[in-house]
């Protein structure tokens, strides 16, 4: 089974003009996005050791490389957490060029949860001919088709348990691009965007009452926390074309997961829906954004490499 092995994880002193990011997942679309970050890091990176800094330091930047093992060293069971899929299911339905399929990418699991977005009636179909829905289980975002979910869905909210990790789920988001989804719904004759999208009222009445009964250590979700979630948002905005009308608009899902964050702190949060890994901590909680067509993998103990020593 390949696994992710303990990220080599190298903090430097961030230059004062690189602050507002604070946080910098490493990957190749960083890399060749902001190559003046790129630069500068790596400078950094070869005159400081990483020893003196301490965690939390709000001055420094991470650096995160991932790597994959042949062999889970370990040999224990590993939970994969999965980004948003959007339909890229096998290696042909991807677009881009850096990203793997969702269907290599859970060949590489022995379980894993996808946070959402997974795709259409199309994408379930694959998923009922192609993947084990007893080991490979997704819950829905804003831009799954609710009309046609299919046996490998978790449902709406609620403890869970896969893999021998358990965690408490939460479904839904607010769709930023709903007009396009209605226009282009009506154009095509089919439903592009459906109302379910985020919990009703008495959804997240009920999910607060089981999440405070299951005080759970781990939080899967497609969006997040309306603080968590807007710097994630701004983070991903680096990735696009300026646009200097943009703003972070915090819908009832955020104010929502914030009220349950207010009410119990878990130890790891992980969620989708903003597309760029990010990692951010804050209080006894490390939140992941996990990006598209991305993952992490939750070991037997709980937790995510290269966090060990920080949780
Ligand atoms: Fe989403």
């Amino acid at each position: 089974m390949a696994a992710t092995d303990p990220i080599r994880f190298q903090p430097v002193h961030l230059p004062s003009k690189f602050r507002p990011l604070r946080f910098i997942l490493r990957c190749p679309c960083v890399t060749s996005t902001i190559p003046s970050v790129e630069r500068e890091a790596n400078s950094l990176l070869a005159k400081t050791s990483g020893e003196n800094v301490l965690p939390g330091d709000p001055d420094v930047v991470y650096l995160w490389r991932f790597r994959r093992n042949e062999d889970n060293e370990m040999g224990l069971p590993v939970l994969r957490i999965i980004g948003d899929v959007h339909s890229q299911i096998l290696p042909e339905d991807v677009v881009g060029t850096h990203a793997q399929s969702y269907s290599d990418i859970i060949a590489g699991a022995g379980y894993s949860v996808q946070v959402g977005d997974m795709g259409d009636g199309e994408t379930y179909e694959q998923l009922n001919a192609h993947v084990d829905g007893g080991r490979h289980r997704f819950f829905p975002g804003n831009h799954d088709h609710y009309n046609r979910l299919p046996p490998h869905c978790l449902g709406d909210f609620g403890p869970a348990e896969c893999g021998g990790i358990r965690f408490f789920f939460i479904r839904g988001a607010r769709s930023a691009d709903r007009e396009k989804l209605l226009q282009m719904g009506r154009d095509l004759g089919r439903i592009l965007w459906f109302e379910e999208e985020e919990l009703r009222e008495d959804q997240m009445r009920q999910a607060e009452q089981a999440y405070l009964a299951a005080r759970p250590e781990i939080v899967l979700s497609h969006d997040a926390p309306t603080d968590i979630a807007r710097h994630a948002w701004k983070f991903a905005r680096r990735f696009k074309a300026p646009n200097p009308t943009a703003a972070f608009r915090p819908s009832g899902t955020n104010a929502f997961l914030t009220r349950l964050l207010d009410r119990h702190a878990p130890r790891l949060w992980m969620f989708g829906h903003h597309h760029h890994d990010w990692r951010y901590r804050e209080g006894p909680t490390l939140f992941v954004c996990v990006g598209e067509l991305s993952y992490l993998d939750i070991d037997s103990e709980g937790q995510v490499p290269g966090t060990t020593m920080r949780m």
